[in-house]
């Protein structure tokens, strides 16, 4: 690993080749960074350094045509018209779920819901399998999720007289794997664990977890949210029941993600909500449901984010998500070390296995003062609980900041956020 960078040797890096400053490239030697056109801009007049890729990524070009191009060329409602135009936009959803398919190496692509996002798809999972739930079985999360793992279960629970339970973590940030199992049990009905956490990065032993879980007679699933856009996915590797994920966090739009269901489970799930599309016939007496993932897509769905999202999906399997990862790892080996370095920084998170996100305090400086310093340096990052309060909890600290790396971040980057924490550190004296 190199030595961390110093402000001198920044103003140097950007002066330098893209393959010096650590920029990922893509096949044909271009440096990705260039296809999302966000980046160009200034921030506060200075080079943006966008290290808030947790909370959502920015969209190449690809992704952004992809959405004109579906209102300029395409765009009639699905499943429904005998034109040509909603057979044609039809096609392109049903392609889109085939990339979702493919990206999670799902065995079919009629296994792949389309949701709003990770959110939507945990809720749907809680409304419709949860609702098998009797008074006293239990679900099993760790003590690092996110909110959207844990408030679902617990509105599941007040409705069924289930019980949410957690594991704890170390204060590595990493899954006490011995409390894990001593929490399982015969009442246990489903595992929920995060694959990287949100809020510290780690990466969690998914296939073991499962593993567990199934020996244990419960099912298991994975908030991939923070995973998709940093790893290689394969669920039938990690024989999980359900993968939720967000298309806006894997350079796909807003308001559209997937849940992978495992067949067995989906062909009986009942549906949640009612409505046009999700069914096969209604009468006033009652109605029966279609089969597969239309009966849980009710109403006109987002089917131009689904598209994007499929492009979104081309884009980051054309570059290779192995070569996404190595590339994130870099960024975060070296802030890590850089940060590590800095007298009066701590960082939160240390796991052996983490992915792209590095979660830090600084002494004397509340995180949200420090976000605010750092945005006048032009570097976005994000600054608080993260929605991840019982792990703040844990911590006994009110929050982090948070730094988190996408494809395109690159080492002028990395040494905008230390120079940005040097200059807080002088600007509050500590
Ligand atoms: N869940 C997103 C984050 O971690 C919003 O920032």
């Amino acid at each position: 690993m190199n030595a961390p960078l110093t402000s001198q040797e920044s103003v140097r890096l950007a002066d330098e080749s893209a393959q010096d400053r650590g920029a990922l490239l893509d096949a044909a030697g271009r440096v990705c960074a260039d296809d999302f056109p966000i980046l160009a801009r200034p921030v506060r007049k200075r080079r943006l350094a966008y290290l808030d890729n947790g909370a959502t990524t920015q969209k190449p070009r690809a992704v952004i045509q992809a959405l004109d191009q579906f209102y300029e060329q395409s765009n009639a409602n699905i499943h429904r018209g005998v034109h040509w135009l909603s057979q044609h936009a039809t096609d392109l959803y049903e392609e889109a779920r085939e990339q979702v398919r493919g990206l999670l190496n799902a065995p079919a692509s009629r296994d792949v819901i389309f949701t709003r996002g990770t959110t939507e798809a945990i809720n749907l999972v809680a409304q419709t399998w949860g609702q098998g739930l009797q008074a006293g079985d239990e679900i099993l999360v760790t003590g690092m999720e996110h909110h959207s793992n844990i408030v679902p279960w617990q509105l599941l629970c007040q409705r069924t007289g289930a019980v949410l339970r957690h594991a704890r973590i170390t204060d590595a940030g990493e899954l006490d794997l011995a409390d894990f199992k001593a929490q399982l049990g015969s009442r246990t009905r489903l595992v929920g664990i995060a694959h990287v956490s949100n809020a510290l990065g780690t990466v969690n032993p998914v296939s073991e977890l499962v593993r567990l879980a199934h020996e244990a007679g419960a099912l298991a699933l994975v908030d991939g949210a923070q995973a998709v856009a940093h790893a290689v996915v394969d669920v039938q590797a990690l024989d999980c029941d359900f993968y939720a994920f967000s298309g806006h966090k894997i350079y796909g739009p807003t308001g559209i993600g997937a849940l992978y269901v495992r067949a067995s489970i989906l062909k009986d799930l009942p549906p949640w909500q009612g409505g046009g599309d999700m069914i096969r016939t209604v009468s006033f007496e009652g109605s029966t449901w279609a089969e597969g993932p239309q009966r849980f897509e009710a109403g006109t769905p987002n089917i131009a984010g689904s598209v994007a999202l499929g492009a979104a999906i081309a884009y980051v399997r054309t570059l290779g998500l192995d070569r996404i990862a190595a590339h994130e790892t870099m960024l975060l080996e070296q802030a890590t070390e850089a940060m590590r370095a800095i007298p009066g920084v701590r960082l939160v998170g240390t796991a052996a296995h983490k992915a792209g996100i590095l979660s830090f305090l600084v002494d004397g400086i509340h995180p949200h003062d420090l976000g605010t310093i750092l945005d006048t340096e032009g570097v976005a990052i994000r600054a608080g609980h993260h929605c991840a309060m019982p792990l703040m909890s844990y911590f006994g600290i009110p929050g982090t900041a948070r730094a988190s790396f996408a494809l395109y971040n690159d080492l002028r980057d990395v040494e905008a956020l230390v120079a940005g924490v040097r200059k807080a550190q002088t600007l509050f004296g500590v």
